[in-house]
């Protein structure tokens, strides 16, 4: 099981110039960006943190060979702030955010992100906190839970789906990813080319690890310790995510958007990996203050 990390070329020629040597990974997973980065650019270095333990690991065994240039946190982007501080340090070259889910955390059961894998119902990153997918599904209220699917899923039959899991869970409590799957295909209506349980999976993962609301922190935070011409990328997977992006980018004064349209993925890449189809990568740079 791998990750192929997606839009490695594009990432980096944004962060070519002899001066952007910190990168700080907000979002290192198995370490493939963050590797290209280091080999890449011989005097470089990576502050890099992700709020998944596990992977975490991944990647400390993937870049050990560059030492003490990759430096590695267990965090979220909300604790940003703190690992820079930990770090010593006050200003940083560049931000990555490779955002959504690695395919090491999809392809886990155990972890309850795919709904093609039978196994608890979970679906956080970070497994020492927070409030799982099985608590999320079995007790929000129906109207509630049919807002996030549609809103974060864009599901179409959001108000079926709620109804489904709520006239289920009176009976039985929801406990694998298998069984929220089974009920939320027969609600679905209509015929489509991808899996019925796509949009409602995609929603109660976001819901669960509050994606945009993290992802919204960790923009301001990162465009906060940019250096004066330092570089944001963010990639996102998701339109939710996007527009999160853009709007971040277009609203900070401190920012010069660099992607007037987003970058997306070659024809070749994308057959390589089908993952990358709906990458977008946006940057900016860093302005002086006012
Ligand atoms: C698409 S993967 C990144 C892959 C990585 N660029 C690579 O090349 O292997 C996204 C990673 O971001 C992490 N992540 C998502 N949201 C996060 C957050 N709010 N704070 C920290 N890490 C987060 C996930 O745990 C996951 O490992």
């Amino acid at each position: 099981m791998e990750h192929t990390p997606v839009l490695v070329a594009e990432t980096l020629e944004l962060l070519e110039g002899t001066a952007l040597r910190v990168l700080l990974d907000a979002t290192v997973g198995a370490g493939g960006h963050a590797c290209a980065f280091l080999e890449a650019k011989v005097d470089g270095e990576v502050i890099g943190l992700d709020r998944d333990a596990e992977i975490l690991d991944v990647a400390r065994e993937r870049l050990a060979p560059f030492g003490e240039r990759a430096r590695l946190h267990h965090a979220a982007f909300a604790d940003l702030e703190l690992v820079l501080q930990a770090e010593g340090i006050e200003r940083v070259d560049a931000a990555l955010f490779d955002l959504g889910v690695s395919s090491l955390q999809l392809e886990t059961a155990e972890r309850g992100f795919s709904f093609r894998l039978s196994g608890p119902l979970d679906m956080r990153m970070d497994r020492s906190c927070g409030e799982s997918a099985v608590e999320l599904v079995n007790r929000t209220p129906e109207r509630h839970l049919a807002d996030l699917i549609f809103e974060l899923g864009g599901e179409r039959s959001a108000r079926r789906v709620a109804r489904a899991i709520v006239e289920r869970r009176r009976r039985r409590r929801f406990s694998t990813t298998d069984d929220l799957a089974r009920v939320v295909r027969e609600a679905v209506r209509g015929r489509s080319r991808i899996d019925a349980a796509t949009r409602t999976f995609q929603a109660l993962r976001m819901a669960v690890n509050d994606e945009l609301g993290q992802l919204e922190r960790g923009l301001e935070a990162a465009a906060g310790r940019l250096r004066v011409d330092g570089r944001l990328v963010a990639i996102s997977f998701h339109s939710g995510e996007d527009r999160v992006v853009k709007r971040f980018f277009r609203e900070e004064r401190r920012l010069e958007v660099l992607t007037r349209k987003p970058l997306r993925p070659s024809d070749s890449e994308c057959e390589r990996n089908p993952r990358a189809r709906s990458s977008r990568l946006r940057a900016a740079r860093r302005l002086a203050d006012a």
